[in-house]
């Protein structure tokens, strides 16, 4: 799937720190293990080799006893110093994290579902409010507060480019903040085990410059595009009739449901099914007629339909940009 998903990346503040607590613990570690492994090295080298014949060594040698015992203070004094270091910088990371200021934030909320992200962008105009799914728009160098919340069992969201984990738990719900500072398309993934599908449960964040993301706000915010050509309109009829619009919901339309993504907008998003195929007419197509083929245990039943319905309903779709 398209976008960098990857925590040595950073592209925002909160994403940074972490990479740097990262870094830190990495180099500590490193060190570490190699003086170990040194140690054990002249350890084993400096040990008198025994034969069958040599007597043990059972007497007690008082210089040799002092000189492990200071070694063995020593070790313990070097390991508590570095772990109380690597605390304070864990504890730092930790800060930085909620450091992020939060005026003119964009509010997102986000309810992850068995197997998907439901995306809410709140207005305090109601006709401005807008649903979405899977792929979040964010302006890069403005605050985000995402508002987290669990539909069914817990999931976990991660978008490592940006900012760390945060667990969506339900009847708990939370927020979690963040900042891109580059514009980027940047992968997230449920990070906790949710079910079937859970590694089918990616979030696609796309930054981009403000004017962009207004425009893309302006669009989401339309309400959908009539249909055109007489396909287009078989398409929204069999849409509307078939047991699509019973969890699925088009604005301006009889597609009502609530149940499932929002798809008054579906075309500008670049996959379906959290990440599970791309949106082009083909698969689309295919992904109506029996998702399960592509994601089994989701709860969108196959669609007994004709081809030709399949392709009008696809083109529908396809055209709800
Ligand atoms: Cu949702 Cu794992």
């Amino acid at each position: 799937m398209n976008g960098v998903h990857d925590v040595l990346a950073p592209a925002g503040p909160q994403a940074a720190a972490l990479f740097q607590l990262w870094n830190t613990m990495l180099v500590a570690c490193v060190v570490v293990f190699a003086l170990t492994i040194v140690a054990l090295a002249i350890a084993v080298w400096r040990a008198p080799r025994a034969t069958e014949r040599a007597k043990p060594d059972l007497d007690p040698h008082p210089r040799k006893e002092a000189t492990l015992r200071r070694s063995v203070l020593w070790g313990i004094a070097g390991s508590s110093l570095l772990l109380v270091v690597l605390l304070f910088a864990s504890f730092f990371a930790d800060r930085a994290l909620s450091a992020l200021p939060l005026e003119d934030a964009v509010h997102i909320d986000l309810v992850g579902h068995q197997f998907w992200w439901e995306a809410r962008y709140e207005s305090h105009a109601p006709e401005l409010t807008f649903a979405t799914a899977n792929e979040l728009h964010v302006p890069v160098g403005r605050p985000v507060l995402v508002r987290l919340r669990a539909d069914d069992v817990i999931h976990s969201f991660w978008v490592p480019s940006l900012t760390g984990k945060k667990d969506l738990i339900p009847g708990r719900d939370s927020t979690i903040a963040l900042r891109a500072d580059r514009a980027g398309t940047y992968r997230g993934q449920c990070a906790e085990f949710c079910g079937y599908q859970h590694a089918h449960m990616a979030l696609v964040v796309v930054a981009e410059p403000p004017a962009d993301y207004e425009r893309w706000l302006a669009l989401q915010r339309a309400p959908a595009r009539p249909p055109q050509s007489s396909q287009e309109q078989r398409g929204l009829a069999l849409v509307e009739e078939t047991s699509c619009a019973m969890c699925h919901a088009i604005a301006g339309t009889r597609a009502r449901g609530r149940r499932a993504p929002d798809l008054t907008h579906v075309a500008s998003r670049g996959w379906l099914g959290a990440g599970a195929v791309a949106n082009t007419p083909a698969l689309r197509a295919e992904w109506i007629a029996n998702a399960q083929k592509f994601k089994p245990g989701i709860n969108m039943p196959p669609l007994d339909a004709a081809p030709d319905d399949l392709a009008a309903m696809s083109a529908y779709l396809g055209s709800l940009r």
